[in-house]
C-alpha cells in the first residue's frame, strides 16, 4: 500500500480491498470468528522536531489494528493533500505532487506514541479536501540523511484523518466478535 496522497476513491477503494481480503483469509477457518476492532488516537508527539497533535477522535472499527489521528496538525498547521497530477478526479490537489512520506510519519507515530513493535500494513488518507486555504501547510520530506518537514504556503489540499494500520494477526484479541 503506498503511502502517497491518493484521491479519496482509492482510499476507500483500498479499505474496502483490505476488508475484503481479510474476509477471504478468514473464510478458510470455519472456526474463526470475523473479529473487528476499534481503533485509536496518538497522543501528541514530537516527530522530526515538530509536534503532532490529533483532535476529537471518531472511533471506527476496522478488521486490523488501526491508530486514526482526526484533525491531525503539526505544530498547529495542516498537513498539505495532493497527488500525481493527472491521478485523481479533482486536479486542483497536485501541488504536492504526491510527494508526503505518510508512512515515515506512522512509523514515527507508532514507535513514539503507542510503541508499537509491530509491523505498519499501510498509512492512508481517510479524510482531505482538495479545498483551497490560505494557512501555511506542512509536507514530510526525505531528504540526504533522513527527512524533515517543509512549508508549504497558501493553495489547495490539507489532511484532516491520517490512519495508520498494522498487519494482520495471526489472532487477534480485544477485538469485537460480530
Ligand atoms: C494536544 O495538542 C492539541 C493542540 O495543540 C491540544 O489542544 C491538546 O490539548 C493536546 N493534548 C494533550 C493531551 O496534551
Ligand atoms: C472530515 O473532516 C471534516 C472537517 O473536520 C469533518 O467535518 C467531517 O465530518 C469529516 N468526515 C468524515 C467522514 O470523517
Amino acid at each position: 500500500m503506498g503511502s502517497r496522497g491518493a484521491p479519496a476513491s482509492l482510499v476507500a477503494f483500498r479499505l474496502l480491498a483490505l476488508q475484503a481480503l481479510y474476509m477471504y483469509c478468514v473464510a478458510g477457518d470455519i472456526e474463526e470468528d470475523f473479529l473487528l476492532i476499534q481503533d485509536k488516537s496518538f497522543s501528541n508527539v514530537t516527530v522530526y522536531d515538530r509536534e503532532v497533535s490529533c483532535g476529537q477522535h471518531r472511533p471506527g472499527l476496522f478488521p486490523t489494528e488501526t491508530w486514526t489521528c482526526n484533525d491531525i496538525r503539526v505544530d498547529g498547521m495542516r498537513i498539505a493533500y495532493g497527488y500525481y497530477p493527472g491521478l485523481g478526479a479533482d486536479s486542483k490537489c497536485t501541488e504536492t505532487g504526491g510527494f508526503d512520506e505518510l508512512r515515515e510519519l506512522c512509523e514515527q507515530l507508532l514507535k513514539k506514541s503507542v510503541a508499537f513493535t509491530g509491523k505498519l500494513w499501510g498509512a492512508q488518507v481517510s479524510n482531505a479536501t482538495c479545498d483551497f486555504t490560505k494557512d501555511t501547510r506542512v509536507t514530510l520530506n526525505m531528504v540526504i540523511g533522513g527527512f524533515e518537514w517543509q512549508e508549504m504556503g497558501p493553495g489547495h489540499g490539507m489532511i484532516e484523518t491520517l490512519q495508520c494500520t498494522a498487519f494482520p494477526k495471526e489472532e487477534e484479541h480485544g477485538g469485537t466478535v460480530l
